[in-house]
């Protein structure tokens, strides 16, 4: 069960993303219009919103109002978007399904999905160059710019999903698959929490340091609820294929130390994500919500 106070914060984020990617994609008719409908259908109405969410929480923890940083999400969840249109196609996972809906290949085609990803990619960074409500000046404008490209490039995101790639049907250690997940997912979080941070350049490098070890342990556990739920959720729930990592020899948590070890790991790095945090007052509680439902959730 997700905490009614955690609902309630969600789905105010969640008007504020959709309203802002709604702001930031050019309509269906703008030509070419078969791209701009890829776009938009791979990321309007759907998803956790998890790392908007994470951005809003931290603006919360530091004194932002939330529509300072809706450039700061919209930008995020463009580039997690555009990964996820990659992540599915035939070359990389190959996945039918997401979102409870056909995957962008399937609903257009290849070369269709390959260009809204890229495009995803691009109007992310045009977002942050030009939203006139971000605070903190340009030197954190540019500071911003420079935290997304990197989680996103190949020592992030993209870098990650090359590991999980190469690591598929290989045995490998845990500090090999903690790697793998700490890039290719935990670098975008991280980045949700890291950018809002920049916002505010007068904040305590203490308290801003905090933060990233919250957001670190919380990337890491992320992806290992992913892992565990590929093998515990029906295709229903999760809107994706169930069981597909097995089907492709990923690697992945449970495959390493068992559901149960995955389990132990993914509740150890939310306890220490919620210890980074205790300086912090109730300001800081949205934050604590997120981390508790880490683990809690079903999709
Ligand atoms: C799925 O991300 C891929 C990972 C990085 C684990 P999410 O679980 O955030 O996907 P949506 O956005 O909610 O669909
Ligand atoms: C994907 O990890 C991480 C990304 C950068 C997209 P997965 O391949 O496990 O994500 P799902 O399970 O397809 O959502
Ligand atoms: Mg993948
Ligand atoms: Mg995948
Ligand atoms: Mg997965």
């Amino acid at each position: 069960m997700t905490d009614p106070r955690l609902q309630t914060f969600i789905a105010g984020c969640g008007q504020r993303i959709e309203a802002t990617l709604e702001r930031w994609l050019p309509s269906e008719q703008v030509p070419p219009a078969r791209l701009h409908q890829a776009m938009r259908y791979a990321i309007l109405g759907g998803g956790k919103r998890i790392r908007p969410i994470l951005a809003y929480a931290t603006a919360d923890a530091i004194g932002l109002a939330p529509e300072q940083v809706n450039g700061i999400a919209g930008a995020v969840e463009m580039i997690h978007g555009y990964s996820l249109i990659h992540d599915d196609l035939p070359a990389m996972d190959n996945d039918d399904l997401r979102r409870g809906r056909p995957t962008c290949h399937k609903a257009f085609d290849e070369a269709t999905a390959i260009l809204a990803g890229d495009a995803l990619m691009t109007q992310a960074f045009l977002v942050l160059t030009r939203d006139e409500s971000l605070p903190g000046g340009p030197a954190a404008r540019l500071a911003m710019l420079d935290d997304l490209a990197w989680a996103a490039g190949s020592r992030g995101m993209a870098g990650g999903q090359m590991m999980d790639l190469e690591a598929e049907g290989q045995e490998i250690d845990l500090t090999h698959l903690e790697g793998i997940h700490i890039h290719k997912t935990g670098a975008l979080i991280r980045a949700s929490v890291r950018m809002v941070c920049r916002a505010r350049p007068d904040l305590a490098s203490d308290r801003a340091e905090r933060l990233d070890r919250y957001a670190k342990c919380l990337g890491l556990a992320f992806q290992i609820r992913d892992d565990i739920l590929d093998i515990e959720a029906p295709t229903d729930v999760l809107g994706k294929t169930h069981g597909k990592d097995l089907a492709q020899d990923k690697a992945t948590y449970p495959a390493l130390m068992g559901l149960e070890g995955a389990r132990q790991a993914a509740a150890d790095l939310v306890t220490e994500a919620l210890n980074s945090l205790a300086p912090f007052d109730a300001q800081a509680d949205p934050l604590r919500w997120i981390a508790a439902y880490i683990n809690e959730r079903d999709h």
